[in-house]
């Protein structure tokens, strides 16, 4: 809202008056008008009247005598608040008592000005439109805060869904052109073989081109696995299981995996969303934690799907992730508050490391019954 400046061409204010007598108005809109700037008032004296004045408006203030024959101050106060939060509300009273200011104030007021000092009166109610204005100001930033944020989410939500469908993609490519040329690649390769031992030839290089077509074989699995996480095919618990497992075999950390279902209640996206979680915690173990063991923990209860990872390495100030270059953590939480959970780093320096993630079940994703595992790697 704009203020008007005293003194300057400004829109009157606009306020509502809870006053009884037509006196005591006419004295306090004649003492504001005096020397503040232009009004436009309006004189009610009971609740029907203020009602329909405030749902008419606009209001910029109210001022509020305290006892009236019909009404009250605090039920005035109270009529405002529930139209306006932040409409600035002056208690204008006859009455000279302390425990009457003071209960007003709690009850909202902006102000209490008894009617032997108007003088006040008007220095109070351009402070408080003023306070009303920065409230104003302060929850429309809080809002437009909180709606950018949501949007971030949103698109971060959006980037995750594109990549993992992206990656699934190129896996298929991989899978069907190059996949399906290196089978034929082979199968040429052992008739050509065959061909040269029945002719008597003898080639040497022949057994170690299959060799090298067995290794690109095994790379292109490798590649595969790792661009299209076998969550979807195998479900998440003999994914992790399988993440795990290699972990362990790459890096020699002994890793131990544990989970209290066979299956988790969760959409695709859930399930990609702990798969990618525990493989850049089990990346970080590898790159920064010297372990000499990690845990991977899997629990599904009545509301949630909660993944653990936590190693005994040297840790790190969790507090440094704000300013720490890497994004891996970072894009981890914002995924898990997408998808209405939440994720948490805790450790300390020398004191391991643990990565907790949490994301609500989904109620039409098929639960399955009980089945607890562990298995070391
Ligand atoms: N398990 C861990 N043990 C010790 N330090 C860790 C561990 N996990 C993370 N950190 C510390 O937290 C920092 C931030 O981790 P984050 O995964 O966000 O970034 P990064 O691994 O450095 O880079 P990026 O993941 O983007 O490749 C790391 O640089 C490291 O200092
Ligand atoms: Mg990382």
């Amino acid at each position: 809202m704009s203020l008007p400046i005293p003194g300057a061409e400004a829109a009157p204010i606009r306020l509502l008056i809870v006053e009884d007598s037509e006196l005591d108005f006419d004295l306090l809109t004649a003492t504001l008008a005096r020397d503040g700037p232009p009004l436009q008032a309006r004189r009610v004296e009971d609740e029907a009247s203020m009602r329909e004045a405030l749902e008419r408006g606009p209001v910029d203030a109210v001022l509020t005598d305290h006892n009236m024959p019909r009404f009250d101050s605090f039920a005035a106060l109270k009529l405002a608040k529930a139209a306006d939060p932040d409409l600035p509300v002056l208690v204008v009273s006859g009455e000279m008592s302390e425990d009457l200011a003071v209960a007003a104030l709690h009850a909202g007021a902006d102000d209490f000005i008894l009617k032997s000092r108007l003088f006040r009166v008007g220095p109070a109610l351009m402070r408080s439109l003023q306070a009303a204005a920065q409230r104003r100001a302060g929850r429309a930033a809080a809002a437009a805060l909180a709606d950018s944020e949501a949007r971030l989410r949103e698109l971060a939500q959006h980037l995750e869904s594109a990549k993992e469908e992206e990656r699934r993609r190129i896996a298929g490519e991989i899978h069907d052109d190059i996949g399906s040329m290196l089978t034929a690649l082979r199968f040429e390769t052992v008739a050509l073989a065959r061909q040269l031992q029945q002719r008597g030839v003898d080639a040497p290089r022949v057994p170690l081109m299959l060799d090298l077509i067995g290794q690109l074989v095994a790379a292109s699995h490798r590649i595969q696995h790792k661009l299209r996480p076998p969550v979807l095919d195998a479900g998440l618990v003999a994914a992790l299981q399988w993440l795990v497992g290699s972990f362990a075999e790459r890096t020699g950390i002994p890793a131990r995996f544990e989970s209290n279902r066979d299956d988790v209640p969760l959409s695709g996206d859930g399930s990609a969303a702990l798969y990618r979680a525990a493989q850049e915690a089990l990346a970080n173990v590898s790159k920064h934690a010297h372990a000499k063991q990690v845990t991977v923990q899997l629990f599904v209860s009545g509301q949630e799907v909660s993944l653990e990872v936590s190693d005994d390495g040297v840790g790190f100030d969790p507090e440094l992730l704000r300013t720490a270059p890497g994004f891996g953590l970072r894009a981890l939480l914002e995924r898990a508050r997408g998808l209405g959970g939440w994720a948490e780093v805790s450790s300390t320096p020398n004191g391991g490391a643990s990565l907790m993630l949490s994301i609500p079940v989904q109620r039409d994703a098929p639960a399955s019954a009980d089945g607890g595992r562990s298995e070391d790697a």
